[in-house]
């Protein structure tokens, strides 16, 4: 059985590298009619410091995100990370079956833990397993991602092959990425070699969904581009260019070729005019559903409640199973 699993961090605002490389996808998934369960990982949030109210005002926008987006909550089971019990207690017992040479060689825990891994936290360090926890919990089998998660899937793989291993069984399916398209790396509007991020301190690095079309425009006419003539896809050389191809590519379910091929004769500035009108046409019908949402949150809590409550229901039975195959005693 086919069963999708994913998530985003409610950490600052989503953007497009978001919505192409995962989001996007994620409502395609559900129209195939697959199961589909998505995620607002506010556990993973705390894992650097967020103040409570930016973290609360973050997980309702990531929700109206999500539906805002197409994600149908009758199709689909969108909730709260912390609303399901079974995430944490299963990163306990995953933890149980990690060597620290897998987490050692996780990217992002480099990257984020700085030049003080002292001072680094536990929670930080131990993120991959909650992230196995999330997907193995509900016995998923595919998680469509961009392609920064690659490595946190292949670790959830490992740690899966672990545990059936240790208790030779075959109880957890290997979960498979699901990296599609061509916006599943969407680089930063002011440097073409870094990924687009939440946590850029400059805004003009990203589209965020909640950019009126104002701001789409300027940031587009503002991204950075080279001084060579024409456009071409050259990304070792040319990584802004390319960036801005394949956010194009990506947008119009095209190929960077074929972009290349209508606007390789023009200039950078009409370029960018066709990408931010583009832009503009596929994203203000979500910003403007965002913002209805966000007037009166008590459709979210009703849509995050009856989630929650699905996602529990799968969850704590796995749980169980989970507890019985370790060795432990359901008192009855
Ligand atoms: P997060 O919140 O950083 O990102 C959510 C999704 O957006 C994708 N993404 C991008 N895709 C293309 N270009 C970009 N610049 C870009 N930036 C982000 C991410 O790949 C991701 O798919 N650890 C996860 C959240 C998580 C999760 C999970 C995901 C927690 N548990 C279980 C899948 C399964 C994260 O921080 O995503």
């Amino acid at each position: 059985m086919k069963r999708i699993f994913s998530g985003v961090q409610p950490t600052g605002n989503l953007h497009l590298g978001n919505y192409l490389g995962a989001i996007r996808n994620w409502v395609k998934l559900q129209q195939e009619g697959t199961e589909c369960i998505y995620g607002i990982m506010n556990l993973h949030a705390i894992t650097v410091p967020i103040a409570p109210e930016a973290l609360k005002k973050a997980i309702y926008e990531v929700a109206a995100a999500l539906i805002a987006c197409g994600i149908d909550p009758k199709k689909s089971i969108i909730f709260q990370q912390s609303s399901v019990a079974a995430h944490s207690e299963l990163a306990w017992i995953l933890s149980c079956h990690t060597p620290l040479g897998w987490l050692n060689r996780m990217t992002q825990f480099k990257e984020k833990s700085g030049k003080h891994k002292e001072n680094a936290l536990l929670g930080l360090y131990g993120y991959p397993v909650l992230m196995a926890a999330d997907v193995l919990g509900y016995k998923a089998t595919h998680v469509p991602v961009g392609e920064d998660q690659k490595q946190h899937i292949e670790l959830m793989r490992d740690i899966a092959g672990a545990f059936n291993r240790a208790y030779s069984s075959d109880y957890f399916p290997l979960p498979e990425p699901l990296i599609l398209g061509t916006g599943t790396r969407v680089m930063s509007l002011r440097d073409g070699t870094k990924k687009m991020s939440k946590s850029d301190e400059s805004d003009y690095s990203r589209i965020n969904l909640t950019d009126d079309a104002e701001a789409i425009d300027l940031k587009f006419r503002k991204a950075k581009s080279d001084t060579m003539e024409g456009l071409s896809y050259e990304p070792e050389t040319r990584p802004e260019a390319a960036n801005l191809i394949n956010i194009f590519a990506a947008l119009a379910n095209t190929t960077p070729e074929a972009v290349v091929k209508e606007y390789g004769g023009r200039n950078f500035s009409d370029f960018k005019k066709a990408l931010s009108a583009l832009a503009i046409e596929q994203l203000s019908p979500i910003t403007s559903l965002m913002r209805e949402l966000m007037k009166d949150v008590s459709y979210i809590d009703a849509v995050l409640k009856e989630g929650a409550e699905k996602a529990n229901k799968l969850a704590a039975k796995y749980l169980k199973e989970i507890q019985e195959i370790v060795g432990f005693v359901t008192p009855e």
